[in-house]
């Protein structure tokens, strides 16, 4: 038996939901779900906006014992006051194995992560600097780099908030490493540079369900390509002018 992924498969205990019609249960993605089975090594959650994919990652996150802020396991935070119950409801398949590392990505609440890990003086991880101190952007990535150590169970809700798309695929090849170092990812994500990333499943929460498709299936890859290959055509369509 492998021990990734540390997180094998999830699903709804529908015999203890007591109002489907309620959120988050009435999420068209969610109402359909059936078991959702992760790579070991990564697995990326597209869709729309709204289709439920923060709710479901955060409900995942709090269920392996992350705060609904984010961060590592040690971050206590008790701002997020619109989380979902879905965690009760949720029944894990886990890995013998546990993973020895962990951290719960949240661009939503990123900065407070960060004033948090500033006001405990727990900086060590992220090379001894302030994240304030740093752009977004930079805070982010040295997270990435610095922080995670490997072994790891990583959860991120669009990392790619923060990164320029030369940062992004630099985001690939430090996902890379930690996945040659048995780490198990699971990314909510509009990036069509994230998403390539080929040791990977992507599944599509619509209002069939949850699917796995393949990257050049997405509408990510296609609505980008055919938008900068065709950029003024495209602009001409939609902003109805001649110009
Ligand atoms: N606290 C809440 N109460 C009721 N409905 C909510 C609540 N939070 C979110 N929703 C609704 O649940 C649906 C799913 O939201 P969610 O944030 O999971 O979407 P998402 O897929 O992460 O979207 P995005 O790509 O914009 O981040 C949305 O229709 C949203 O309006
Ligand atoms: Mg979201």
């Amino acid at each position: 038996m492998q021990a990734r992924p540390y997180l094998r498969k999830i699903k709804i205990d529908w015999d203890t939901v007591e109002d489907t019609n309620a959120y988050p249960f009435a999420i068209p993605a969610i109402r359909s779900m059936d078991e959702i089975e992760f790579h070991p090594d990564v697995t990326f959650l597209v869709g729309e906006n709204g289709a439920g994919k923060s709710t479901l990652i955060e409900a995942i996150a709090m269920s392996m014992g992350f705060s609904a802020e984010g961060g590592t396991k040690n971050v206590r935070l008790q701002s997020a006051d619109d989380i979902s119950n879905l965690a009760e409801h949720l029944r894990l398949e886990k890995s013998f194995k546990r993973p020895r590392d962990g951290y719960f990505l949240r661009a939503e609440s990123f900065y407070n992560v960060a004033t948090y890990m500033d006001t405990t003086g727990y900086l060590g991880g992220y090379g001894g600097m302030s994240l304030h101190a740093r752009s977004h952007g930079e805070a982010f990535f040295s997270t990435l780099t610095d922080k995670l150590r490997g072994n790891g169970l990583y959860i991120f809700d669009e990392p790619e908030a923060a990164l320029s798309p030369n940062r992004q695929m630099a985001a690939l090849t430090a996902i890379h490493r930690l996945v040659q170092a048995e780490s198990q990812f699971i990314i909510a994500t509009h990036s069509p540079i994230l998403m390539a990333y080929p040791r990977a499943k992507i599944l599509l929460l619509n209002d069939d369900g949850i699917t796995e498709v393949a990257y050049d299936e997405t509408e990510h890859y296609n609505v980008t390509k055919d938008f900068l290959i065709n950029y003024p055509a495209m602009l001409r369509y939609l902003l109805d002018d001649d110009a």
